[in-house]
């Protein structure tokens, strides 16, 4: 028997695949075009306190194998969110996570309380958006200002499992992680986009108002994939010493993180979304490649059985290589 089923902070997915936030509204925008119920979960565009219009200027540009963006945290703000797309997409099946984002401790965490109150079923809370003036990537750039927001939002949304999505912009994301987890985490998910830019020579201008922009899709992939890999380690790290000392003695190698992790970054096919699960993450993220084919994340649930089924693994925590 095949069980694609995984359990991330205490939450079941019935399999590991999960929309990743931005790249799929909230779900119901593609009931039309694939059978969204067989997803894992669906992470909603980022949430913010008050309603956002996002950034103006052109906001999408392509790159070779990759996609940049500057859409600014556009979203109807959360009082509506909950008003009018969380009974849509509490219908739909799949879990559902919150994505939410601020500018602020104070509008984290009031979002956070509202959150708190509803049904959703995991918060992921947004500290690395690169395009946003204030707050967002600020706030996982540094192990301080991490906590600062992680610590209340935890409190605040005491009911919900919380995970801290991760910027691949820290200059040490471990310290970051770590910091995150310590202040009450239950989970991590990485990466979001790498900071980027891109000028228009034709027009002699960078192509984006904000100068910089995101970069999601294939291009990153293994720059993320070796992220996870290294996070996993680290992390294991930490826990193993911090047991070892606590014992009075040297901890032996790298433990499984207390904390799951959630990979993502470039996942566009079966192998791809495999490799992530083989580097330690405990599920996966799609998102640019729904773009460009909305049917890939079937196709990676079925991929991904289907290596299974040839390999003899009943279930997708066998696949990893870290023992
Ligand atoms: C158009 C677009 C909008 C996005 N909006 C959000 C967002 O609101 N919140 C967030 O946490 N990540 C957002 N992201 C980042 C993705 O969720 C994901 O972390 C990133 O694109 C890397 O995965 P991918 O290469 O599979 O796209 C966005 C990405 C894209 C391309």
């Amino acid at each position: 028997m095949t069980d694609l089923s995984v359990t991330v902070a205490g939450v079941r997915f019935k399999n590991p695949v999960i929309a990743a936030s931005g790249t799929f509204g909230y779900g119901g925008e593609y009931g039309g075009i694939i059978d969204v119920s067989r997803l894992g979960g669906i992470c909603t565009k980022g949430l913010t306190l008050n309603p956002r219009p996002g950034n103006g200027g052109l906001r999408l540009w392509e790159t070779p194998a990759g996609l940049m963006n500057s859409i600014g945290l556009e979203n109807p703000g959360i009082a509506a969110f909950i008003e009018k797309e969380l009974p849509r997409m509490r219908k739909l099946g799949p879990v559902v996570i919150a994505n939410l984002s601020g500018s602020g401790i104070e509008e984290y965490t009031e979002g956070a309380r509202l959150l708190n109150e509803t049904s959703i079923d995991m918060i992921e809370l947004n500290i690395s958006c690169p395009n946003v003036k204030a707050g967002g990537m600020s706030f996982g750039l540094d192990p301080e200002s991490a906590a600062s927001v992680v610590g209340p939002v935890r409190k605040a949304a005491s009911a919900k499992p919380l995970m801290v999505k991760l910027s691949p912009n820290a200059p040490d994301l471990a310290a970051v992680a770590l910091a995150c987890v310590r202040a009450g985490a239950d989970a991590l998910s990485l990466v979001n986009t790498f900071k980027a830019m891109a000028i228009d020579v034709k027009n002699r201008k960078p192509v984006f108002d904000n100068i910089s922009a995101g970069l999601s899709g294939p291009a990153i992939r293994p720059l993320a994939l070796r992220m996870v890999w290294e996070l996993y380690a680290a992390l294991g790290a930490a826990e193993g010493a911090k047991a070892g000392a606590a014992q009075g003695a040297r901890a032996e190698g790298p433990a499984k993180p207390a904390v799951p992790l959630v990979g993502l970054g470039g996942i566009a096919r079966a192998e791809d979304a495999l490799e992530f699960l083989m580097a330690g993450a405990a599920a996966v993220q799609v998102g640019s490649a729904t773009f460009a084919h909305p049917a890939a994340m079937i196709e990676i649930i079925e991929g991904i059985e289907s290596y299974m089924r040839r390999k003899g693994i009943e279930k997708i925590g066998e696949l990893s290589l870290r023992g």
